[in-house]
């Protein structure tokens, strides 16, 4: 496992992916599986860190398992895996937390963000969740971690505790590096062009869920919120237009000028439908591949339970030298 560069990402199984999700994630993932050793998961540990439905986890767990493979992650060239069902999370989580400070973890960001939006649920688990995230890295020696901006924290963090780690107690973990590839692009909200778009959206029209039919994409992109130009360029300030141009661009490897010379003449309301066609069209065989694979459960559960076998195989040989380290018997 040695000869390519490891790779190691993880997604949370909450609700169906976003097309944020997809153009800044996951279709990024796939085209690493043949330069790389791609170890990619559905956090399904960090999920319970805010309050779920458990008959919901069960179920989005399992689609989003499917949305992988749907997405081109192939189980013969990657391992996919959900993480609670790799035992060795938990128990690396434990061993990190003991050297992971508190002060650290009192300065992310992002607990910060989520303590004040759940302020009846600040669990130890959102508290430290960044230490389990640290251990989902390591324990597979991962060379390269493809992350968003909100996690970059989370990975300066890891790399610290891993450094740590190896000064106190010798050798052992491999130092990760955050993995910049080609523009993963940033997707923004239909209807806020300013903020990130996010499943969790209070308007239905900010956000396209990869397995909406056609009408429904179509209709939410004529509904994106533009500026009173008409001319279809990309340029600072025209945040609504940028952020189609950049949706465009990457579901059809155009660039700017090209689409800008495409749409000369033509008004916005052209532009939005021919976006959210071409958009719908290029997530058609996803949709199709998702309701193929969800429908075979036999399926997916041999690719889970085999990905989790070779996960574990894995990590299990850094949890056994980190034991040791630590001094346990
Ligand atoms: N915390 C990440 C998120 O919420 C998901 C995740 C869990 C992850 N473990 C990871 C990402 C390890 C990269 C590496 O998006």
């Amino acid at each position: 496992m040695k000869d390519k560069k490891i790779i190691l990402s993880g997604i949370q199984p909450t609700g169906t992916f976003t097309l944020g999700n997809y153009i800044g994630a996951v279709r990024n993932w796939t085209k690493l599986q043949e330069d790389y050793n791609c170890i990619y998961m559905i956090a399904n540990m960090h999920a319970i860190t805010v309050r779920q439905d458990p008959s919901a986890l069960r179920r989005n767990t399992a689609n989003a398992y499917a949305l992988l493979l749907a997405c081109g992650i192939d189980p013969a060239k990657s391992i996919a895996f959900i993480q609670s069902h790799n035992r060795c999370h938990a128990e690396m989580n434990w061993v990190l937390s003991c050297s992971t400070q508190f002060g650290e973890l009192s300065r992310m960001t992002q607990f910060k963000a989520k303590a004040e939006k759940h302020p009846d649920d600040i669990n130890a688990g959102l508290f430290t969740y960044p230490v389990l995230m640290a251990g989902d890295i390591l324990l597979y020696q991962s060379d390269l971690v493809p992350v968003g901006a909100d996690q970059k924290q989370h990975l300066e963090l890891t790399r610290d505790i891993a450094q740590r780690f190896n000064q106190k107690y010798g050798e052992l973990f491999t130092i990760p590096e955050p993995y910049i590839g080609e523009t993963g692009a940033r997707v923004m909200s239909l209807q806020d062009p300013t903020s990130k778009m996010s499943k969790s959206d209070d308007n239905p029209n900010a956000c396209i869920f990869i397995l909406e039919d056609k009408d429904t994409i179509v209709r939410k992109f004529r509904r994106a919120v533009t500026d009173s130009d008409t001319c279809v360029r990309y340029a600072e300030g025209k945040d609504g237009i940028n952020n189609l141009m950049t949706i465009y661009s990457a579901v059809t490897g155009k660039s700017y000028e090209e689409i800008e010379r495409e749409f000369d003449g033509k008004g916005y309301g052209d532009f939005k439908t021919a976006v959210g066609e071409t958009v719908a069209d290029h997530l058609a065989p996803v949709r199709e591949r998702f309701n193929q694979f969800a429908a075979d459960k036999e399926y997916l559960e041999k690719c889970w339970t085999e990905g989790a076998q070779k996960a574990e195989s894995i990590a299990r040989r850094t949890l056994s030298k980190a034991y040791r380290k630590v001094g346990f018997n």
